[in-house]
């Protein structure tokens, strides 16, 4: 049996909702339905400086995928390599083309009226093969001309450095696994901060690392390469992302503070709650957390890996005969130099699971089998058109309660939150209208009930696009893209007006 936690069936239908808007007063804005309940919409409840915003990566909008001198990445690789790698093998090799409409994408950007564009660099489109030695000036020039159009519309832009697609030319190298790695993507970053620097003051170095040092061992994600080392090359990888993270923020704030920038890197957040409240799968639940966001926010919100992460990996190595442990051992200087690395915490949140203790796991050694439990989902919770992901507003919230307990309140953006629809069945998109009231009301009262200091929201994403295996089939965008027309024409969805009059009432407000 499934632990209900609090309110988790209380979704509620727009005829519910309506129900609860009549009955239930505001009082200084604040909610007083019992705490998961959620309570009526106010647009009025954001804090002043609360940023919106909208995100897309590189890999998957842009296209060109070999113009103007861009190198190939892994993804251009693979998707080449294997058609099949993807459920209806396709590629990113024209995607939404953005690399010739990116001038229309802002300008829904600004008619929707975000104030922040999240969107990530091609590495190989400006170093084609992942080196400052050979800089490409038509991707200099192409991101240039994207900050340009930007800056002009007042919406602030937030980079993201590395979003998946590595320059195949580093991959031959060892890709993440190579310690070399730490300083060619230093190099990398500089160049970042040296060229784009006095228009960019939002940076992100990674998009969710631990799916980077997942995709050397999983064979549904990119590389792949190391699939028969589950639970070393992963945590080697992990490692090199950690150190190259740290590396980033700790030259910018030497040579380019002057730039006044914030620095961090997203981290996903689908972290879980305990499948029952017994002692072990309450402990399965924060192996869950740890395993997930601590793996990464641990050393640089708090300093070196999870207690827990390090004692369950050194004890099963000894136990394997190993004669050093799998998870590597950051040096007593690398600690304190890594902890801090971060100005604000960057979560992307989609959807939640629950956990329950386990120890038969498949493959041992792994990831899997070192954190010791198992995912699973509460039957009740109704799912986004891609059944993976759930929809649990009120495990939003609980996220973003234990992100503050865990890290001492950190300043939070949410960089990524969003619901997929399904192309096989999909007329509108309502549902995700439903999605985004019940989330971003959720996160009204993370804000105001819970004391969470959230800064801003960013959604994803902007346009439909290329979702990595799942390719075109998972619908992500608040503006549809018709990839069956040379033109790639955009078309603004329910959502897209649903967001430009929540973004605008907030504005009426605030005048
Ligand atoms: C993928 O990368 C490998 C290693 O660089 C290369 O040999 C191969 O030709 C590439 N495949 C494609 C389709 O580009
Ligand atoms: C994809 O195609 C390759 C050959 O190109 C084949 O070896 C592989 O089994 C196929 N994978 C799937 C999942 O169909
Ligand atoms: C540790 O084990 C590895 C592989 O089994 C071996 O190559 C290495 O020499 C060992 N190192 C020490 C210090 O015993
Ligand atoms: C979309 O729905 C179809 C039909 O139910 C299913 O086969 C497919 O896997 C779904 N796509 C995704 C990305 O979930
Ligand atoms: C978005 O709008 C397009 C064009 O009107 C439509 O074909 C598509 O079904 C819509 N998709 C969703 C998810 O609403
Ligand atoms: C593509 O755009 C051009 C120029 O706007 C237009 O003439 C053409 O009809 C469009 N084609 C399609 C298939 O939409």
């Amino acid at each position: 049996m499934y632990l209900m936690f609090e309110g988790s069936n209380n979704v509620l239908t727009n005829s519910m909702k309506n129900v609860i808007l009549m009955g239930t007063s505001l009082i200084l804005g604040v909610s007083v339905c019992e705490s998961y309940m959620l309570g009526p919409i106010s647009h009025t409840m954001f804090p002043e400086d609360f940023l919106f915003g909208v995100a897309t990566s590189a890999y998957q909008i842009e296209g060109g995928w070999n113009e103007d001198g861009k190198g190939p990445s892994i993804w251009d690789n693979i998707t080449h390599e294997q058609p099949n790698f993807t459920i209806d093998s396709a590629n990113g090799d024209i995607s939404a083309d953005s690399y010739h409409k990116y001038k229309e994408d802002v300008e829904l950007i600004e008619n929707i009226g975000f104030q922040v564009y999240r969107f990530s660099m091609s590495w190989s489109r400006i170093l084609p093969n992942g080196r400052v030695d050979n800089v490409n000036q038509a991707g200099i020039d192409y991101y240039m001309d994207l900050l340009n159009e930007l800056v002009a519309k007042g919406i602030q832009p937030m980079v993201t450095i590395y979003h998946w697609d590595l320059p195949q030319a580093l991959e031959d190298i060892g890709g993440w696994t190579n310690p070399e790695i730490v300083d060619i993507f230093q190099q990398y970053a500089e160049l970042l901060f040296q060229t784009f620097g006095d228009k960019v003051k939002w940076w992100l170095t990674f998009n969710e690392p631990v799916e980077v040092a997942q995709g050397y061992v999983t064979e549904t994600l990119v590389p792949a390469d190391f699939t028969d080392q589950k639970g070393i090359v992963d945590y080697q990888v992990g490692h090199n992302l950690i150190l190259a993270h740290a590396a980033v923020y700790r030259v910018y704030q030497q040579k380019y503070s002057h730039q006044e920038g914030k620095i961090s890197l997203a981290i996903i957040c689908d972290t879980c709650l305990p499948a029952t409240d017994t002692i072990e799968d309450k402990a399965a639940a924060e192996r869950c957390f740890q395993f997930s966001v601590g793996w990464f926010a641990h050393p640089i919100f708090i300093g070196d890996y999870p207690p827990v992460m390090r004692e369950r990996i050194d004890r099963f190595s000894i136990e394997e005969g190993r004669n050093t442990s799998r998870l590597p051992y950051f040096t007593r200087d690398e600690i304190d130099y890594i902890k801090g690395t971060a100005d604000f915490f960057a979560a992307n949140h989609y959807s939640i699971n629950l956990a329950a203790a386990g120890s038969e796991f498949e493959t041992i050694p792994s990831y899997v089998s070192d954190g010791g439990f198992y995912e699973m989902f509460d039957p009740n919770w109704p799912s986004q058109e891609v059944d993976r992901f759930k929809v649990v507003p009120q495990g939003f919230r609980w996220v973003l309660s234990r992100l503050r307990d865990e890290y001492g309140n950190p300043r939070i953006f949410i960089s990524e939150n969003g619901f997929s629809t399904n192309s096989s069945f999909v007329t509108d998109d309502t549902k995700r209208i439903n999605f985004l009231e019940t989330y971003l009301s959720a996160l009204r009262e993370s804000i105001y009930t819970d004391g969470c200091s959230v800064m801003g929201y960013i959604f994803w994403s902007l346009l439909d696009n290329f979702e990595w295996t799942s390719g075109y089939t998972a619908k992500t965008g608040l503006v549809s893209v018709d990839f069956n027309s040379p033109n790639r024409t955009r078309t603004m969805n329910k959502s897209a007006y649903w967001f430009r009059n929540y973004i605008e009432m907030h504005k009426i407000y605030y005048q």
